[in-house]
């Protein structure tokens, strides 16, 4: 008999079709995300599990989960998934990485460059009807080019947005928890300096630190007051690396010029004073989703899902203390 696995959220048609060659599957394509008790009642007796980011899987759910032996997240990010737990359990537990880097470089371009230069507000006005002509100071933006971009965690998507800065003739200057090897240094033309430098020197500023209890609230009050007056502010990490809250105090007082942001604490919901700002671009957390990536995310998800589940070591397992088992 196929082992049995759940799809927890609506995936495309070809990922359905190759699951369905080595599983029974059940699947979720009304796309209504499940309570934690029904997450747990319909994973009870599934070997497997297609995830997404709003999948919370932890003791209490791998309790009450004995048949389960992988978690397969739709994401970089797998800060839904409490790794720990999931090996205590003996549950592989798999991201994507490198598949969604520079769709999602792209996507921060489009943030940098729409906040940067007034594009939601400019066009929410002609929408309007309020257009009434051309007027010499009409939405005056910021410069990108050869402004200073700041990158705040340079892993693979931090690395792909600063290459995309050299068309700008810009300088980029980032903050990493460990020094990049000088070949990539060199490679993204970026330069390392201390958090305070960064904050100090950025025109942009660029956030791309994943979330952990370590990075929570990584920017807050203490670093939006060490930034440049008029500072860009690009966040499309993860909600609860920037204290949202500080977030809307530095916007008010205009310590940031602009901001453009795709993640939020506590999203769906977000800080109800965001929607307030003009001079903010608010985006639901799209930074990966073209429709090249987002169906390269989800096969890669179903292809870590067949292997964990055929008795291979998946390529990106996040907790190689579980070794695969064919139960
Ligand atoms: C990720 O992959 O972690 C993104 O945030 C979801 O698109």
């Amino acid at each position: 008999m196929k082992p049995a696995v759940l799809v927890t959220r609506e995936v495309f048609d070809e990922v359905l079709v190759f699951l369905g060659e080595h599983f029974e599957v059940e699947s979720n394509q009304g796309d209504t995300p499940f309570s934690p008790d029904e997450f747990a009642a319909r994973l009870a007796d599934k070997a497997g599990a297609l995830a997404t980011i709003g999948d919370r899987v932890d003791e209490s759910l791998l309790a009450r989960c004995p048949q389960l032996r992988a978690v397969c997240n739709i994401a970089v990010g797998f800060n839904n998934l409490d790794l720990a737990a999931c090996s205590q359990h003996g549950v592989m537990a798999t991201n994507t990485p490198g598949v969604l880097d520079d769709s999602t470089a792209d996507f921060i371009w489009a943030l940098i460059l729409a906040a940067a230069r007034r594009v939601g507000e400019s066009e929410r006005y002609l929408r309007a009807g309020q257009w009434r002509g051309w007027k010499l100071k009409q939405f005056l933006g910021t410069d990108v080019h050869h402004a200073t971009l700041g990158i705040l965690g340079m892993g693979r998507i931090g690395q792909k947005v600063a290459r995309r800065a050299w068309g700008f003739d810009m300088r980029v200057v980032y903050h990493n928890t460990r020094r990049l090897p000088p070949d990539i240094e060199r490679a993204c033309k970026a330069t390392y300096v201390g958090m305070d430098e960064l904050l100090a020197q950025a025109d942009i500023l660029s956030v791309h630190t994943p979330y952990s209890p370590a990075t929570h609230h990584l920017v807050s009050a203490n670093e939006f007051a060490k930034m440049k007056d008029g500072v860009v502010f690009i966040h499309a990490s993860r909600g609860g690396v920037v204290d949202d809250g500080a977030l809307v105090a530095a916007l008010k007082s205009g310590r940031i010029g602009a901001a453009g942001l795709d993640v939020y604490e506590g999203e769906p919901k977000l800080h109800a004073e965001l929607l307030k700002f003009e001079n903010v671009v608010l985006t639901p957390h799209i930074a990966s989703s073209s429709e090249a990536t987002r169906r390269n995310m989800a096969m890669l998800a179903a292809q870590n899902l067949v292997t964990a589940l055929t008795g291979a070591v998946p390529p990106n397992l996040l907790n190689p203390d579980v070794k695969p088992s064919v139960k």
